[in-house]
């Protein structure tokens, strides 16, 4: 008989989103007719953009053409879309070669694809709270995790420690749970820590499109060095309302090099290429010319008038923390608010408490960790209307008469 990898032992029964979803779908068989608004997945609800379609139709048709009919495209992604993303990375400043961007189906596959390079042996070392397919995809192959405390002390930006060795770190900025984003000076002393400790850091920044501050990083390599420690990871979910549409990038620099345990160097561009040959067979060619799309004058906009959108309502939700006088993070350079639970409940009650009383879903913090535990996640990808209505049943369940 087969046996199976017993490191799934070791994983929560359910991934957190698929618990969350669960609780949600129960409570609407026994409540079928409450209003339930949804704020607990960070999944988008406006469509998308004009340019985005034509682009779409337009490919579709070329597929229904002999003439211009496309197969099986490039592992990488076509050279069109390559090209766009780094116009988009030039536009930070940072220039890319074609050949280190590589089209993805999106940052969560490939945040955990990417383990694929690496051996067990290394210690990789998380924060928490995070985006829980780090630590799960890590697990499923046994790694040493060591974890890093994100707290409200440090306004859940854990900075490096020296005593710790790591070799593979990752960072989310502007992070999910917690809509903290790091500045360049705490962007900077991770990559010089990568760099003592010849370790790779993992970047997702998926969120970087909220970043509005022109003070802080959208890319870790406007950080001197992390060219040739970091790979980045990015998708086009939460820019541009492809979270059902499927496109996002991977950024292996060419500089970036590993080592056996017998001393041979090998570079990560070219395992990742080699991976990504053997495993993937790319993003379908509509997909990637509606992506291609994102990155013109027509599609920034658009992109543009969405995360303005999704602010506002992540304004209304944190004018309701404010008013409060609830302790909250995020809702200013991320469409993630991240607060502390009212009377001192724990997140997983709260979930309940909130569900039940007022019809609102969240998240709860635990699932992204263990400092979560009295923390929960509000997202703004619903519609105003609902994140209004959201906020009055909120205000008038926890309101102090
Ligand atoms: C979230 O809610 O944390 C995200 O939607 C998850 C994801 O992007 O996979």
């Amino acid at each position: 008989m087969a046996r199976f990898n017993e490191n799934f032992l070791e994983l929560k029964e359910s991934y957190l989103f698929s618990e969350v979803a669960k609780r949600v779908s129960t409570f609407k068989e026994k409540h079928p007719e409450r209003s339930v608004i949804r704020l607990g997945i960070g999944d988008v609800t406006l469509p998308l953009g004009k340019a985005v379609v034509e682009a779409m139709h337009r490919a579709a048709d070329e597929m229904g053409k002999a003439e211009t009919f496309r197969g099986y495209g490039p592992e990488q992604g076509y050279d069109f879309l390559r090209k766009a993303i780094a116009g988009h990375y030039r536009s930070f400043g940072v220039e890319l070669d074609i050949d280190e961007i590589f089209v993805s189906d999106g940052a969560k596959s490939d945040t955990g694809n990417i383990t694929d390079l690496f051996g067990r042996d290394n210690t990789v070392l998380i924060p928490d709270p995070v985006y829980p397919v780090y630590v799960d995809t890590n697990t499923m192959n046994s790694r040493n995790i060591v974890y890093i405390n994100g707290t409200a002390e440090n306004d859940f930006l854990p900075m490096p420690d020296r005593s710790i060795h790591a070799d593979i770190i990752y960072i989310c900025s502007p992070n999910n749970p917690t809509g903290a984003c790091y500045n360049r000076a705490q962007l900077r002393e991770w990559v010089d820590y990568a760099l003592e400790n010849d370790a790779v850091i993992l970047f997702d920044s998926a969120y970087e499109s909220f970043v509005s501050d022109s003070s802080l990083p959208h890319s870790i390599y406007e950080i001197e060095g992390a060219e040739s420690c970091a790979v980045e990871f990015c998708s086009l979910s939460k820019t541009a309302g492809f979270t059902g549409t499927r496109c996002g990038y991977t950024i292996v620099p060419k500089a970036i090099t590993s080592v056996s345990a017998d001393g041979r160097e090998m570079s990560l561009n070219k395992m990742w290429n080699r991976r990504q040959c053997t495993k993937f067979n790319g993003v379908p060619y509509v997909i990637q010319r509606a992506a291609e799309a994102v990155f013109s004058e027509e599609g920034k906009e658009e992109a543009k008038a969405m995360t303005d959108a999704y602010m506002q309502n992540a304004r209304i939700i944190s004018d309701t923390m404010e008013r409060l006088g609830i302790r909250y993070t995020g809702g200013i350079n991320s469409p993630y608010i991240w607060f502390e639970c009212p009377f001192g409940m724990n997140s997983w009650d709260f979930f309940d408490f909130l569900l039940e009383k007022a019809g609102v879903v969240g998240t709860p913090g635990a699932g992204f960790g263990s400092n979560g535990d009295n923390w929960f996640r509000l997202t703004a990808f619903n519609s105003k209307e609902n994140t209004v209505e959201a906020m009055e049943r909120f205000r008038s369940l926890l309101k102090k008469d």
